[in-house]
């Protein structure tokens, strides 16, 4: 199936996204007004990393695998079986693959540890996760030891920041979500993020020694709200309040990968309501996720942007599983959906039309 890796579009429509992204470059540095070439990028990157047969014949023959390391994705690839992850931690920073793939976060930056699980919304002190997420600086944001942070209100985080819970459990839960707003470049990557409720507002920390009253929050896991180059990496997600990730206001460069999504009704949103076109600049990759146990619907939910849906496992919804309206453009490629066993529920598409 060679053929079917390249897509094209007669040239009037490429006229067309040339000029709408001509307008959009202005707005959002992120936006690639070629997107099928990220398309065709990253299909290659897969046919690359996935020639190795004999590793998954050996891996079939043992049962559950105890062998080697193993990294089967473009991605992981790039630093899984590597023996000195844990000294050379920025290079995950290559490492992103689909439309948020320009992501660096906080290459370059310092490595500033998190000791201290206590979270003081609005004066975070040196050592919390909080305080080191609000810094204007590049940061590359690691773990001393494993630790459940209850989150007392959404987390803001500044530009060009790594979020790396490598080598540690790190759990995020009992309160808000991880906010990304008018922001760029963050990686948020090998967190347990569950748990996550509505907030009340109040006054949070934004910048260093700033915070600025903030209203309430719907309680998403991650919440993108005009964010530029974010890639989301490896976490494992489970029962928030409203989304797990939400992709709104004209965000864009965004990748979710490696993700493993359980226990949860509306999973993710990309473009939040049908009279915003300027969210036909919102551009996602999903890849290499594990939708899983008890999942309702929205995986993803898109609307008028550009989405590429790829190698994702579905093994449960309870209504649908990608749905559409406002004209998104969707690529569902290699993905795996398994069915619940209710005959309402067997479509894995929803094309959702909406009167107006
Ligand atoms: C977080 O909240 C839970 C339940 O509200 C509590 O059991 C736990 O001790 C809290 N953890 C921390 C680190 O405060
Ligand atoms: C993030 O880093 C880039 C590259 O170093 C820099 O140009 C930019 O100003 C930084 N962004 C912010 C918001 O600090
Ligand atoms: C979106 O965020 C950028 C910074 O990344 C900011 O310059 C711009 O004004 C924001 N757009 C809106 C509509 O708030």
């Amino acid at each position: 199936m060679e053929r079917s890796l390249q897509w094209s579009r007669p040239a009037s429509l490429l006229l067309f996204a040339a000029a709408f992204l001509a307008a959009a470059a202005v707005a959002s540095a992120g936006y690639n007004p070629d997107p099928l070439s990220v398309v065709n990028h990253f299909n290659r990157a897969v046919q690359r990393s996935t020639s190795p047969r004999r590793t998954l014949s050996e891996k079939k023959k043992k049962g559950k695998y105890s062998g080697p390391c193993l990294a089967t994705n473009p991605i992981d690839r790039c630093w899984r079986c590597r023996k000195d992850w844990a000294t050379d931690r920025q290079r995950l920073a290559r490492c992103a693959k689909g439309f948020g793939r320009e992501t660096t976060g906080g290459l370059g930056g310092k490595i500033y540890i998190v000791t201290d699980p206590s979270d003081d919304y609005k004066n975070p002190v040196p050592g919390t996760l909080r305080w080191g997420v609000v810094q204007l600086e590049p940061l590359w944001i690691i773990f001393a030891r494993d630790m459940i942070i209850n989150t007392t209100q959404e987390i803001v985080i500044q530009s060009n920041k790594t979020i790396d819970g490598r080598g540690a459990q790190v759990h995020l839960a009992d309160g808000g979500s991880l906010t990304i707003q008018n922001q760029r470049n963050i990686i948020i990557h090998n967190l347990h993020i569950h748990d996550i409720k509505k907030t009340t507002g109040g006054d949070v920390a934004v910048s260093p020694n700033h915070f600025t009253p903030r209203t309430k929050a719907d309680g998403d896991g991650v919440s993108l709200f005009n964010a530029t180059n974010v890639w989301i990496d490896h976490l494992s997600m489970a029962l928030c309040e409203d989304g797990m990730v939400d992709v709104v206001a004209a965000s864009t460069a965004i990748t979710i990968s490696n993700c493993h999504l359980t226990n949860h009704n509306d999973v993710m949103l990309f473009g939040a309501n049908d009279n915003t076109p300027e969210d036909k600049v919102i551009q996602v990759t999903v890849a290499f996720n594990h939708f899983g146990r008890g999942l309702v619907q929205r995986m993803p939910r898109c609307r008028y942007g550009f989405f590429h849906v790829v190698n994702n496992d579905y093994t449960h919804w309870l209504m649908y599983a990608i749905g559409g309206s406002s004209n998104p453009t969707i690529i569902s490629q290699g993905n795996r959906y398994i069915a619940p066993p209710n005959m309402a529920a067997k479509q894995a598409r929803l094309l959702l039309v909406i009167p107006h």
